[in-house]
């Protein structure tokens, strides 16, 4: 009997591949449109490219030990895995290693960045302060067979910009208006209550079945765009290491701010206002920066 999951449905699109664009067309064609796009040739001058393999991870940060699924590894070891991984025993997959805070001094191999000065987490407007608690960038460390657990948003109305530095990633994403079809979940709408996407139960959940995705590998080297509001989810072919970024600039940035507001009204009441009114002004500021540079 055929597959029925919707992501594994023949004949499904893939995503728009680029290369040579400018930050202005990027940022019109595809971040103020709201479209996914791979860019092929964006990573050209990183020094990453080349340099992060297993065994350059194995080699300088191998003593490193990270938890996966309460398991404690350590890198050296976590490299060995998704070298044999299977589809029947995969690697543990490490998808939420923070740069700044594991591996600070590689941040330079991953320059430039994709948005230059509208790219608001790095932004000299920006007060510090107020993207406390936002990851900005992590590694992801796969082996065959490996994926993350839920088909789900990215937070913070985030864009998210992923990079394969190493092997293979399959990508499934699916629209926005695709959102009745994923049953968000109640508790937590970010992510999907379809238990297991690649052979669902549509009789749980019938609407998934007709949900409309695209499907598209993304290759060593190249580098995936899309957009907040954007449900997605990855399965891993063989040894891969990415690299994913958050992406805040002028069109999602009230957006993340009224979601930021929410956590910090959770926490204090009284520096809530200020602190979303600093955002605003901000804001406002950088709307202007980004207007004359234009
Ligand atoms: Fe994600």
């Amino acid at each position: 009997m055929a597959n029925t999951s919707p992501l594994l449905r023949d004949g499904l699109p893939g995503v728009e591949r680029r290369s040579g664009l400018s930050t202005k067309e990027f940022m019109r064609d595809y971040v103020a449109a709201r479209k996914p796009v791979i860019l092929t040739d964006f990573t050209k001058n990183w020094a990453a490219k080349g340099k992060w393999t297993p065994e350059f991870f194995a080699a300088n940060y191998g003593h490193l030990t990270h938890e996966v699924k309460g398991k404690k590894y350590s890198v050296a070891e976590q490299m060995e895995l998704i070298k044999t991984s299977t589809e029947e025993k995969p690697a543990p997959y490490s998808y939420n290693l923070n740069i700044d805070h594991v591996f600070p001094e590689l941040k330079a191999d991953v320059e430039p960045m994709l948005m230059g000065r509208q790219d608001r987490l790095v932004h000299p407007l920006v007060p510090k302060a107020l993207l406390r608690g936002t990851v900005k960038h992590e590694i992801f460390f796969g082996g065959k067979g490996a994926s993350f657990p839920v088909l789900h948003v990215d937070l913070q109305h985030l864009h998210t910009q992923i990079t394969q530095l190493y092997g293979d990633k399959e990508f499934f994403l699916f629209a926005p208006d695709q959102t009745p079809n994923m049953y968000p979940r109640p508790s937590f709408p970010l992510y999907s209550d379809v238990d297991n996407v690649f052979d669902p139960d549509l009789k749980k959940f019938p609407l998934f079945g007709e949900a409309k995705g695209y499907r598209e590998y993304l290759r060593e080297g190249e580098t995936i765009f899309f957009p907040t509001g954007w449900w997605h989810m990855t399965r891993i072919p063989g040894p891969s290491i990415s690299y994913g970024r958050a992406l805040l600039e002028g069109t999602n940035w009230n957006d993340y701010l009224n979601d930021t507001y929410d956590g910090w009204k959770k926490k204090s009441s009284v520096m809530a206002i200020p602190a979303y009114a600093l955002g605003k002004a901000a804001g406002m500021l950088m709307d202007l920066d980004d207007a004359v540079r234009s």
